[in-house]
């Protein structure tokens, strides 16, 4: 299914593999596009099946990334490269290990960095000199966050350091070994920087996500919840599965 929601592109699948496949399809239209195109990624559950996509398409000979630069949304902090729970170990792991992107043109906040403040002012430069993104993956917590800015007063402009929720804290439990082992803060590119991207991909799957996903498109565009942003952004996809889709579909018809 495909219906456009004011300048929203919605794609409903009948289940997480379509969806990651259709995810992975929209990526690589882009490398395809803009062979030196700027990617925005992100790391958590939702993404992996369009990863294992791109892995594939790649090995095919269908998608070159040499010239393809990319910026994560955030790293937690602090924490180590090399630690198994990292960010940056999650996408070397998921996807850049197995393709030719040049490491180099590979970036993610440094969640070693002393001083995250600085971190984050070096994080946001560094984009803005590769010219900004021009296709940003999301995914989307169940508090509405997206990249690690979570339910505030404020939209946060820039990338910052954040103090991370409890729910998101549980949430994120299942990847460690307990939950006392996950950080408390992370670096995360802001809502002005994802907002800035000129094409956004929106992947939500599971029915966990109905609810949220069905509040950031149709309810009020608040700070409370960050991903409602979207509903001023002119170029936005939101690719589904039926599960995510369930109310948002009820509201379309
Ligand atoms: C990940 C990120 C987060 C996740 C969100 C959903 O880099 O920025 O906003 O996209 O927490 O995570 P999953 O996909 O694990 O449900």
């Amino acid at each position: 299914m495909e219906k456009n929601y004011k300048n929203i592109k919605i794609i409903v699948k009948g289940s997480y593999g379509c969806a990651s496949a259709t995810a992975a399809d929209i990526i690589g239209g882009f490398v395809t596009a803009q062979p030196s195109g700027v990617l925005g990624l992100a790391t958590g559950s939702t993404p992996e099946g369009a990863y294992t996509k791109l892995i594939e398409a790649h090995r095919t000979g269908k998608l070159d990334f040499s010239r393809i630069t990319s910026f994560n949304l955030d790293e937690y902090h602090p924490i180590e490269n090399t630690n198994s729970q990292s960010y940056v170990y999650y996408m070397r792991d998921k996807l850049f290990n197995h393709i030719n992107i040049d490491p180099a043109n590979t970036h993610l906040p440094n969640g070693e960095a002393p001083d995250p403040h600085a971190e984050c002012a070096v994080y946001e430069a560094k984009i803005a000199a590769a010219g900004g993104i021009g296709l940003q993956v999301l995914g989307i917590g169940l508090n509405g966050h997206i990249g690690f800015n979570e339910p505030a007063t404020a939209f946060p402009r820039a990338t910052n350091y954040v103090e991370l929720e409890a729910s998101t804290i549980n949430a994120n439990a299942r990847f460690f070994d307990n939950a006392d082992d996950v950080p408390k803060h992370a670096l995360t590119m802001g809502i002005g920087t994802i907002f800035s991207a000129k094409q956004i991909l929106l992947v939500v799957t599971g029915a966990a996500k109905a609810d949220i996903v069905n509040e950031a498109i149709f309810g009020d565009i608040t700070p409370q919840v960050p991903a409602s942003i979207l509903q001023l952004h002119p170029n936005v996809t939101l690719v589904m599965d039926e599960s995510a889709a369930a109310k948002v579909l009820e509201n379309l018809k």
